[in-house]
């Protein structure tokens, strides 16, 4: 018996037992019982919090949409910037006169901000109602916490808490139920976990190190979702360009993209995160070729000035970044190019700016997410010299961020008048008579459409660009 038949199974039974128990509150409640889960942070994030959805499902809970009338509400959390901590600590502040009242709901914090230490004993102790922590580690033991939660004997004051935070993991554990958000399109998680501890980032703490999935996993993973009617796949990781590293079998990302794109069924095949310095040409040649590929990456460039590029251990210049973009855009037709962009890191100056807005003139990005540095204990970058003070960091940030609006408009009405292919997500909320769709480019087009088309890719005229999407039809 493998390792993961057995972790499986014994999650499978915890399943049960906690199933029970949830059956018996609702008889004796005379209702269903309701759950709500609330998302922080990035893709990786999403994917995990349809695990906890699907457990909470196969589980018996059914979902509330109000967070303050579940039964069970859980927070998957981010912390790579302290706006993401701000926000938790917002959503528990707003529960505490709620769970005064109902002391039978029950609060759980799960996620990357409880895997560092300073703010798992925040939660502990300035929220000593939260029922339940632990971290993306164990997730998959969530069924396990979950019955050792619904059967303790002391639901209030001291001792009440279950938590369990593990400092790290090799552990892969596959075959977790999911309940996915979008019936069509869906996340895999290919690796996880980070090596490159570039000196702003808290990632590579609280996710620990880079662990790929086997590709006979993945692929069959792939296979099955695309059985169950999915079309467009996301291959989600830190850094998917050394996916591969550390396996038995010799497997590069390129390669494991090639093995996707046989699948039948699968239409469309996105991935994210690409660090520029393990991006091979293998990759561009792959891409360039591929049929399913979206003509889409996202390429952090972080800064422009190499100066500062080497204070964050990033291992690439301002003049290896713009070739490699540049070497994408000639050999990839059509391709979208965006970047994440940090502004008031430690030691910036005016010319590191200038730096950043040259760049941003020569690989002329399809789109930027512009982020003020945020210091993160631990990191190397919190304790350097020379931080910057918040006023002249949003000046830089409003400059910046122009520069990138102007160009993203630009680059977005080349497009106008063509017909592309569009995958239909949603109804649009403003307007119910029109569809909300995505470009292979990653960009949004709005056209008149009704329900049935969700999940069909169509082919659409972008008759007017507005900036950031189109108007189509
Ligand atoms: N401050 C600001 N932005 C950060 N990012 C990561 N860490 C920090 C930080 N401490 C940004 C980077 C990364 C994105 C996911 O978040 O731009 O690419
Ligand atoms: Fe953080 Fe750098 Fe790893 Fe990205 S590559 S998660 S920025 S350490």
């Amino acid at each position: 018996m493998t390792d993961n038949y057995k972790e499986i199974t014994e999650q499978d039974d915890y399943i049960e037992q906690a199933g029970r128990i949830v059956r018996d509150r609702s008889i004796e409640a005379g209702r269903d019982m309701t759950y709500h889960v609330t998302t922080f942070g990035c893709q990786m994030n999403a994917r995990d919090s349809e695990k906890l959805t699907g457990i909470l499902e196969a589980c018996g809970y059914v979902y509330e949409e109000e967070e303050s009338l579940a039964d069970f509400v859980i927070y998957n959390t981010c912390t790579i910037r302290d706006n993401a901590d701000q926000k938790l600590y917002g959503h528990l502040g707003s529960l505490v006169n709620i769970k005064k009242r109902r002391s039978d709901m029950i609060i759980a914090v799960c996620g990357c901000l409880p895997q560092e230490k300073s703010a798992f004993e925040k939660i502990k102790n300035s929220y000593s109602f939260v029922d339940l922590i632990f971290g993306t580690h164990n997730l998959f033991d969530f069924p396990r916490l979950l019955v050792k939660v619904l059967t303790r004997e002391n639901t209030k004051g001291k001792g009440h808490l279950v938590s369990e935070i593990w400092d790290g993991t090799d552990r892969i554990v596959e075959d977790i139920p999911v309940k996915r958000n979008y019936s069509f399109k869906s996340g895999v998680n290919i690796m996880f976990g980070c090596n490159n501890f570039c000196s702003y980032c808290i990632v590579p703490y609280v996710r620990g190190r880079e662990r790929s999935r086997e590709s006979a996993d993945i692929i069959s993973e792939i296979r099955s979702l695309a059985a169950d009617g999915v079309v467009e796949v996301m291959l989600l990781g830190q850094n998917v360009n050394s996916y591969g590293k550390g396996l038995d079998e010799n497997i590069s990302f390129a390669q494991l993209l090639k093995q996707v794109e046989k699948i039948e069924g699968i239409k469309r095949i996105r991935f994210m995160t690409s660090h520029p310095k393990d991006l091979s040409d293998e990759l561009i040649d792959v891409m360039a070729s591929s049929e399913k590929i979206c003509k889409h990456i996202h390429l952090p460039l972080q800064s422009g000035s190499t100066k500062l590029l080497r204070s964050m251990n990033r291992q690439y210049t301002k003049e290896q970044y713009i070739e490699l973009a540049l070497k994408i855009r000639e050999k990839i037709t059509d391709i979208a190019i965006t970047t994440d962009l940090i502004i008031g890191y430690p030691g910036e100056s005016e010319d590191d700016i200038e730096d950043t807005l040259d760049v941003i003139e020569k690989v002329r990005f399809d789109g930027a997410f512009t982020f003020i540095y945020s210091k993160r204990s631990g990191t190397p970058a919190a304790s350097m010299p020379d931080q910057i003070p918040e006023e002249v960091a949003k000046k830089r940030f409003a400059r910046v961020l122009d520069k990138v609006q102007q160009m993203s408009c630009e680059m977005a009405a080349k497009n106008e008048g063509r017909v592309l292919d569009v995958l239909v997500e949603d109804i649009n909320r403003q307007d119910p008579g029109l569809v909300t769709g995505r470009l292979s480019n990653n960009l949004t087009v709005h056209f008149p459409g009704d329900p049935s088309l969700i999940g069909r890719i169509v082919p659409v005229k972008l008759t007017e660009c507005k900036g950031f999407y189109y108007i189509g039809e």
